[in-house]
């Protein structure tokens, strides 16, 4: 094996892949809190991830009161049911889907895009997405630290971004991306939940890894509904 001389020592390495092919989308949670600290630990992996031009995009809000963790559910449900309306079909299997665990986890993050993200060209001139894409980098490392430390973390999408930023009172131009669920995890599944509930699988190399140039042949993947 050729080695580099920044390579970490095996075992380090191991955890690394470890952390990333056992981390789980966590919906069911157990009581109790986090550990102590655990909260600072991973907001500070989070901030430590890579972003475009080093904007550092991402805005954090811990949601600490009880009153509006139960307005931000009601949001939650309502834009649930609103997608089941507009599933052509599966509707009732995707009602019995769990899509978050907003009411039982232990703490929760909203992660927000910061207001005058346009001033910010780094980078984003040609592709303004890049600040959302910096944020979830961030996200991901918060997921992927959780993970080493035994903690589930959920990412819940299902919300009316305008809503949710009104409620948050969130200046105008900010704009909410996610919804962090976080607390003890009942279990980390080998499989992710909806693969093991028949909505998806993890495709194959052929169909996401290509040579030089996009096959003539590659279709899109179907979607399941
Ligand atoms: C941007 C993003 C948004 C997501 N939103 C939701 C959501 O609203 N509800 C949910 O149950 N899972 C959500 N997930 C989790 C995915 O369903 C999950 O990552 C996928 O099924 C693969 O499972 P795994 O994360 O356990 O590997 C989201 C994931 C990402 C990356």
């Amino acid at each position: 094996m050729t080695d580099t001389p920044h390579r970490y020592p095996e075992e380090q390495i191991a955890a690394v892949y470890r952390a990333i092919f056992e981390r789980r989308d966590v919906r069911h949670f157990k009581p109790g809190p986090l550990p102590p600290c655990a909260l600072d630990r991973l907001l500070d992996a989070a901030h430590a991830g890579p972003s475009v031009g080093y904007m550092q995009p991402w805005r954090f809000l811990h949601i600490t009161d009880p009153a509006l963790r139960q307005e931000m559910h009601a949001l939650v449900e309502a834009e649930r049911l609103n997608t089941a309306e507009h599933l052509p079909s599966r509707q009732q299997e995707f009602l019995k889907l769990k899509v978050e665990g907003l009411r039982e986890c232990a703490e929760i993050l909203v992660v927000a895009l910061m207001d005058g993200c346009e001033a910010h060209i780094f980078g984003r001139r040609t592709l303004p997405e890049m600040d959302l894409a910096s944020a979830a980098c961030a996200i991901q490392n918060l997921w992927l630290a959780a993970r080493a430390e035994g903690i589930g973390v959920g990412w819940v999408s299902f919300f009316d971004p305008q809503a949710l930023a009104r409620l948050l009172a969130m200046p105008a131009g900010a704009r909410p991306i996610a919804i962090l669920c976080l607390g003890q995890a009942e279990s980390f599944p080998d499989q992710p939940l909806l693969e093991q509930l028949g909505w998806g699988h993890r495709l194959p190399r052929e169909q996401w890894l290509f040579e030089n140039r996009w096959p003539e042949d590659a279709a899109p993947t179907p979607v399941s509904y």
